[in-house]
């Protein structure tokens, strides 16, 4: 082997350099012990092997599989010239790091510890059921002394313990954080006494992956703050954990916020045994699974059902000749399970005061709100009741025109006045992005000047976007509470549930910035910094900073758990950081909930919201971390092969997001020359980032159209599934549930397809090659517009000349069939130019990608015609194309305008009501 330069910028993270480098020294050994003694070939193997278990130690030092007891094992191993004892155990053990087995298999890690005696090693089939963790200590502890810790703490164990777990020792402050970024199986902190600050063991391998750690500075804190200082880093960064203290202060000199940081306070005279149990208390805590576990207590006990569901225990499916294949299908379990019982442990969804009430404030805890809820019908449903939850009839939002179409669906239900919002166009890939700040409070400042800004209720904005566009919500946040400091935030993050899970993705996510922004306001520091502000602004110029006297911080996120996350179809979530839910919202919400849930809930789906719950508490930080290597991986992938390159081509931060929204300058997460660039200066800085976990790939080269690639080409030849195309582009998702496989498989699958559109490029007919080379042009050169929200018609907007108009009136109005008619698209430009006014009198949502281009009462533009025609898809709600446009007819809108129900019409409410077929 050359000598292999140690680049880590070629490394994604530590994870990918791990696992390259153990591979490495598999090869390595196999080549020694295959070399012929005292050759050239040995000497070489053998001082390369040395150089990577060199490179190896600076990185195992963080974690206890394989350790580094075990790396020293090997060193004497090569020294005594046992080359295939040594190249043995080399395989193994990557073979069990890159499989992961040794986590199934704790036992395993036992028999890779010199230090543990062979008699020690206990019962193996007992050990080898238990879920496996391990617990990070920080001390400066000698080697002896660290031993002599895993030794004592190996001897609490109990047999009969459902959780196994290893332990890493680190000797600093900086060594703990590593530790807590590259090993994931870490669950538990035990910090004792006072930790060093520095490090003495970081290598130039590790640098580039730990920076984020080497900017806190903390070094020149009193050693005994280092401690409670540790505790609260981490908490920060990833608070699912159990943090524990071990300390010689006395209570009386702890201070409030230590108390608060830890789980619990150890002293030095309390034995381990207590440390133990404390330990194996809080995973087990963790662990828990209300409802979960009541619907399994349940499904178990035998019960007679004399209600209706005759599905329930699979009474009607085993019995029965005709659909046992159904029940066989799904098993027994599933028909245990399935029930509308709301004693027995189970709970009621719609007043829970059981175990569906702890699995809510078990997510709330996990998901960093103050209220969770369960939502049985997907996102969709989500949005419909905070929507309604929070405004009323003549309520101003401020919306998205590009967000889901449930919540145009809810303003209609609710009667609020949306002023719409215009994301920017991508219109070479025929996308939209997202909504500027500049814009949103340019919108507000006008609702101000009108004297409506009173009635502004909500800012309510999609993040992440389908194609993985994020917001800087905190500075959107703080910027409109300070033109408008009571305005309630309702994030969708249908796309995000995932990201409350890692340190980048969390600090753009509603519920972060809101406990962000509301502490931030409490402080002094803030007080002091606002009224340097106020005093430094110049005549008309208006405040940034929102008023600490005034500002509310009142956020709402939806999430659709099963888009990102473990859960069944439908199952999401709403979280709550409103710190006036209890005195504004909390009735009208339960109305809200009421009026959209189900009475009968599924249960099914509500156990699989409180596993979801439990697994990323253990394992959400990895899985993500996983998730997002997988996307990177492949966007490398793509972007370096030749074969790939030449039909494909991965879009980057760039090519979404206009230079002036990236003050980072960074443009993209990957090139081949300098490699990766560290996402986290962008999500630190840019008013947008992109989520690499979705990849859109551009295939105008192919001469194929999205629809077409996604189905006959995806799908049909390789069943491989995504679920948002454009004209010229294809959306690939990673998630938690990637594995390396289905990467390796995309990625064959799309050196296929370019191998079979080189063949057919080659056999085409002169003609066929013309029309192939006409499809390239249009789908790479010629791109449709991408209209903007053209306006409300001024019959139904609320006050003439001020954004916000009246949809529900207008979606009502279309309920008698005589007050609308329909156009033909083809005839839509002609009548244009004739001077008719055409106004939408329904909602036309082309799907994908699943927003309304036209919305009741808003005026057709030509630009909306123009992309109507040009539209590929198949599907588009609210058009029949044999039908035509339906639109108002003309004496509906010549009418005047009519008082809404709830006289909100502004300043027209004393106009006089028109009689109309309504
Ligand atoms: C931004 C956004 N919000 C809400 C939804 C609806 O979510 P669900 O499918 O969970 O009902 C979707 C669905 O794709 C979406 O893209």
């Amino acid at each position: 082997m050359p000598e292999k330069k140690i680049d880590s910028s070629h490394y994604y993270n530590i994870a990918q350099f791990r696992v390259e480098s153990w591979n490495d020294l598999k090869n390595e050994s196999t080549k020694l012990y295959s070399s012929p003694r005292g050759s050239e070939d040995e000497k070489l193997y053998k001082k390369n092997l040395q150089k990577l278990l060199k490179d190896i130690e600076g990185v195992e030092c963080y974690f206890a599989f394989p350790g580094l007891s075990c790396l020293e094992s090997l060193r004497e191993m090569l020294d005594r010239h046992e080359h295939t004892a040594l190249s043995n155990k080399i395989a193994e053990i990557t073979k069990n790091l890159v499989s992961d087995r040794y986590r199934s298999n704790p036992d395993f890690l036992e028999d890779n510890d010199p230090t543990v005696e062979t008699s020690d090693k206990g019962d193996r089939a007992e050990v080898s059921r238990k879920t496996y963790f391990e617990v990070m200590f920080v001390e400066d502890v000698s080697h002896a002394e660290d031993n002599k810790l895993r030794h004592d703490l190996r001897d609490l164990r109990l047999s009969n313990e459902q959780f196994a777990y290893g332990i890493v020792v680190q000797h600093s402050f900086e060594d703990a954080l590593i530790a807590l970024q590259f090993n994931y199986n870490i669950q538990a902190v035990v910090i004792r006494y006072a930790p060093p600050y520095h490090s003495k063991k970081i290598t130039p391998v590790i640098k580039p992956f730990i920076q984020n750690i080497l900017k806190l500075d903390f070094a020149s804190r009193a050693p005994k703050e280092l401690g409670p200082i540790l505790g609260a880093v981490v908490k920060k960064f990833r608070p699912e954990l159990d943090t524990y203290y071990v300390t010689d202060t006395a209570l009386s000199n702890l201070k409030d916020s230590t108390l608060k940081t830890f789980r619990r306070i150890f002293y030095r005279t309390e034995d381990l045994q207590e440390l133990h149990l404390t330990i194996i208390r809080g995973i087990s805590e963790r662990y828990e699974t209300p409802f979960f576990s009541a619907l399994k207590d349940y499904s178990k006990k035998p019960t007679g059902i004399f209600h209706a569901m005759p599905i329930s225990r699979g009474n009607s499916v085993f019995k029965s000749r005709w659909i046992i294949d159904f029940g066989n299908f799904y098993g027994r379990n599933m028909f245990l399970a399935e029930t509308s019982s709301t004693t027995g442990g189970l709970d009621s969804l719609l007043q829970p005061t059981g175990s569906l009430k702890k699995a809510q404030q078990k997510a709330s805890e996990a998901y960093g709100s103050r209220n969770t809820y369960f939502v049985t019908n997907g996102t969709s449903t989500a949005n419909k009741i905070v929507v309604q939850a929070l405004v009323k009839p003549g309520d101003v939002i401020l919306i998205d025109r590009d967000c889901h179409k449930s919540h145009h669906y809810g303003l209609v239900l609710a009667g609020a006045y949306p002023v719409y919002l215009d994301s920017y166009p991508i219109e070479d890939y025929s996308m939209y992005g997202a909504v500027p700040l500049e814009q949103i409070k340019e919108k507000l400042l006008k609702l101000k000047e009108a004297g409506r800004l009173n009635l502004v209720k909500m800012l309510l904005l999609t993040n992440c976007t389908f194609d993985g566009l994020v917001y800087n919500v905190e500075k959107v946040m703080q910027e409109v509470l300070a033109i408008k400091p009571d305005m309630i935030f309702l994030w969708d993050e249908a796309w995000f549930a995932f990201a409350g899970f890692t340190y980048n993705y969390k600090q753009r996510t509603g519920m972060f910035a809101a406990q962000k922004l509301f502490e931030k306001y409490q402080s002094h520091s803030y007080r002091k910094k606002y009224k340097t502000h106020i005093k430094g602004l110049k005549a008309n110029e208006s405040p940034t900073l929102p008023d600490p006297d005034k500002v509310r911080i009142r956020v709402y996120s939806t999430q659709s758990t099963h888009k990102t996350l473990s859960s069944f179809r439908q199952g999401s979530m709403i979280h709550i950081w409103d710190q006036d839910f209890r005195k504004k919202s909390e009735n009208t919400f339960m109305e809200a909930y009421m009026t959209h849930t189900s009475t009968s809930p599924n249960y099914q789906m509500l156990a699989s919201l409180d596993v979801g719950r439990r697994q990323v508490q253990f394992e959400g930080y990895e899985l993500v971390e996983k998730s997002i290597e997988l996307a990177m991986v492949l966007r490398a992938k793509i972007h370096d092969h030749p074969k790939l390159k030449k039909y494909f081509d991965v879009l980057t931060i760039g090519d979404f997001i206009p230079e002036q929204h990236r003050k980072s300058g960074i443009k993209e997460y990957y090139n081949s020359k300098e490699g990766w660039n560290r996402m986290e200066t962008a999500w630190e800085q840019d008013e947008f980032v992109l989520d690499p976990t979705k990849i859109t790939l551009h295939i105008g080269k192919t001469g194929v159209d999205g629809d077409t690639f996604k189905n006959r080409y995806l799908m049909d030849k390789f069943n491989i599934q995504i679920n948002k195309t454009s004209r010229n582009t294809v959306l690939f998702m990673t998630n938690i549930g990637t594995t390396r496989g289905s990467v390796t498989y995309l990625t064959n699958a799309l050196l296929k397809i370019a191998d079979e559109l080189d063949q057919e490029f080659k056999t085409l007919s002169q003609k066929e090659s013309n029309n192939r080379m006409e499809s390239i042009k249009s789908l790479t050169e010629d791109f449709p517009p991408l209209p903007d929200f053209s306006y409300f018609h001024h019959s139904f907007q609320a006050v003439p000349g001020v954004p916000g108009g009246n949809i529900r009136e207008a979606f009502f109005l279309a309920y008698n069939e005589e007050n609308y008619e329909y156009m033909p698209l083809l005839d839509c430009l002609p009548a244009m130019e004739d001077n008719r006014t055409l106004v939408a009198s329904s909602f036309i949502i082309p799907y994908p990608p699943g927003f309304p281009v036209l919305v009741p009462g808003q005026v057709v533009s030509k630009e909306i015609i123009r992309f109507l025609t040009a539209l590929d898809v198949s599907e588009i709600h609210g058009y029949r194309a044999d039908l035509g446009l339906r639109i108002f007819k003309d004496n509906v809108l010549n009418r005047q305008k009519t008082v809404s129900s709830m006289g909100s019409m502004g300043n027209n409410s004393k106009k006089k009501n028109t009689k109309l077929k309504n």
